[in-house]
């Protein structure tokens, strides 16, 4: 499905973007070129970006000491 249709940008080339590290608008824009026309699919790349975020693991440094003993 294209998502921004001002420059053609499919939602899976912005998801593509946030699985290679993009982590704001600004990153996604900078990769794909969404955004970058009227502005309106902006909303929907940060969607995107929430879904993505919630959908990763939590990565937690905390406690790394030996619980084993
Ligand atoms: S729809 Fe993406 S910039 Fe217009």
């Amino acid at each position: 499905m294209i998502l921004c249709l001002c420059e053609g940008v499919s939602d899976r080339a912005i998801d593509d973007a946030i699985r290679a590290g993009a982590r704001s608008v600004r990153q996604v824009t900078r990769a794909t070129g969404a955004g970058t026309g009227c502005g309106s699919c902006a909303c929907d790349v940060r969607s995107r970006l929430k879904a993505t975020r919630q959908a990763e693991p939590v990565r937690c440094t905390a406690g790394r000491g030996n619980v084993a003993g």
